[in-house]
């Protein structure tokens, strides 16, 4: 093989990481984990990419429907590369905080608008992992301010949703109670590093 060759397959062949920043706090608790994790993916085999959802123009889902033959979204904003995005990554890395209790407006958004890979899942009952060969996995990151027993439950319950629309397998999550004010999850004794280590354990395979 050519040595341009060559470096295209292996370019081809390296683990697309991805990296999503729901908050819409830049530089805050979330971000700071997010930021972790993809250092800890940072490697030869692997590629990564972190999107900030809150410099992107992603409307709500209108539930117009347009997508229900074709499982292609109709409104014309940023959710159309990052749809692209997410049906390539091999490894997605969520992170949000908790805001009243569930994901904040901008991850909802997001999600809500792979309904439109909900419909190439399940009308058109074709596959919304663009790359079929590599397993996929994600993990979902978070931080809230209490410490209520049940503060990550809805988030996670709605992430697994998505992740399964997308074919991913939900491989965990990383989150921490009691995180509020801005900078706060370094104070805390374990969970920079923690997060380090679990974006090198993501480019372990399944
Ligand atoms: C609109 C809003 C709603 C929130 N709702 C909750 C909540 O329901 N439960 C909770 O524990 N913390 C809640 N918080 C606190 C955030 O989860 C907390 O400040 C977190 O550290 C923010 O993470 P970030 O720095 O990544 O944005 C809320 C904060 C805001 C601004």
């Amino acid at each position: 093989m050519s040595s341009s060759k060559q470096a295209e397959s292996e370019v081809k062949s390296k683990l697309k990481v991805l990296g999503i920043a729901g908050s819409p706090r830049r530089d805050g608790n979330t971000d700071l984990l997010l930021n972790q994790v993809m250092a800890g993916a940072v490697s030869p085999q692997a590629e990564t990419k972190i999107v900030i959802l809150s410099e992107l123009s992603i409307a709500p889902c209108r539930h117009c429907d347009g997508c229900i033959k074709t499982g292609e979204c109709i409104i014309q904003d940023d959710m159309q590369w990052l749809r692209r995005d997410l049906r390539e990554a091999d490894r997605l890395i969520l992170a949000s905080p908790v805001f009243f209790m569930g994901l904040t407006a901008q991850t909802k958004a997001m999600i809500d608008r792979c309904q439109a890979l909900w419909v190439i899942k399940y009308v058109l009952r074709l596959s919304a992992a663009i790359n079929k060969d590599k397993e996929r996995k994600g993990i979902f990151v978070s931080v809230g301010g209490t410490k209520l027993n049940n503060l990550f439950q809805p988030s996670m319950a709605t992430v697994k949703s998505w992740f399964t629309t997308l074919d991913i397998e939900y491989d965990g999550e990383l989150v921490f109670p009691s995180i509020d004010e801005k900078g706060a999850i370094t104070k805390h004794p374990t969970a920079l590093k923690d997060a380090f280590a679990l974006g090198q354990k993501l480019l372990l395979t399944l």
